[in-house]
């Protein structure tokens, strides 16, 4: 089910989807098909494609003036969250602008697993990052898991979080970015020999970090690898990369549908958003 409409049900509220079209020169054109709002708000909407964060845009003024009286943006899949800092001249700090440009008519956002949460820092408004990590550990409970690995240490304390959560012990792999879709992973020193792993990271793209660190772990003697991840972008059919790849299953988060968002965040986004608007944040 669409993310927007199990949490309007989990809230026991309205859904209502914008009618958003594209005019014939391709720009966005959306709709709220209500007389009013005048009650408090979700727009839930991913910045990726860039269309869909130009369109998060136009609703909030649409939301504003049918007389909202809050709005709270939740983004699930928040899209540049990855160019969240100059690494060469030249470059801009596109998480920031985006930040920046979502703040103007918003009282809260919510995310989930951004990929720093930092980025946050950016809005003026109140702002929470969601974690996936107990939803993701609470689906793999009974799977016969027996270790959680993250493939580099920027998601190694979504491993710790994870494996925490199952009672099992984690650990992390060694990851050098060699471009956009090459990297590189150090053979695995944690003990893996005989064990059936789950390898948690943020998202997918290309679907390079997760067969690289497959073959790693299978190379270490990992007898199975399940790949859990909160946002599958799964670019160029990536989904297709894994068949015939060491990774033996994949699932990810609902925060962008596809074939394997089969793990809800509904309910954690859900406790956020009741606990916002009884003002706990
Ligand atoms: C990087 O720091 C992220 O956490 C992911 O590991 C990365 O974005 C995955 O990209 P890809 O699937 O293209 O390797």
């Amino acid at each position: 089910m669409d993310l927007a409409k199990e949490l309007a049900s989990a809230l026991n509220c309205n859904f209502i989807p914008a009618l958003t079209t594209a005019f014939p020169d391709g720009e966005c054109y959306t709709r709220i098909d209500v007389e009013k709002l005048d009650d408090d708000v979700i727009i839930v909407q991913n910045t990726f494609p860039d269309s869909k964060f130009i369109e998060m845009l136009l609703l909030q003024d649409a939301v504003k003036k049918l007389g909202a009286k809050s709005i709270t943006l939740v983004i699930p899949y928040f899209g540049y969250a990855r160019q969240d800092r100059v690494f060469k001249p030249g470059e801009p700090e596109s998480a920031k602008i985006m930040c920046r440009h979502l703040d103007l008519d918003c009282d809260r956002v919510i995310t989930v697993d951004l990929h720093k949460e930092a980025t946050l820092d950016n809005f003026t408004h109140a702002h929470k990052d969601v974690k996936a990590a107990p939803v993701i550990a609470e689906y793999f409970k009974t799977k016969g898991i027996d270790m959680v690995i993250s493939p580099d240490i920027g998601a190694a304390g979504r491993a710790k979080i994870v494996g925490d959560c199952m009672g099992l012990p984690y650990d992390h792999l060694e990851k050098t970015r060699l471009s956009g879709t090459e990297v590189r992973i150090k053979p695995a020193t944690a003990d893996v020999n005989g064990k059936s792993v789950l390898i948690v990271d943020d998202m997918i793209s290309t679907g390079g970090t997760i067969i690289a660190a497959t073959a790693a772990l299978k190379e270490a003697g990992a007898v199975k690898v399940t790949v859990a991840c909160t946002h599958g972008v799964f670019v160029n059919n990536a989904l297709e990369r894994f068949n015939g790849s060491p990774v033996d299953s994949v699932l990810c988060c609902n925060t962008l549908s596809n074939a394997v968002s089969l793990i809800s965040v509904a309910g954690i986004v859900a406790d956020a958003i009741k606990d916002a608007l009884a003002g706990k944040w």
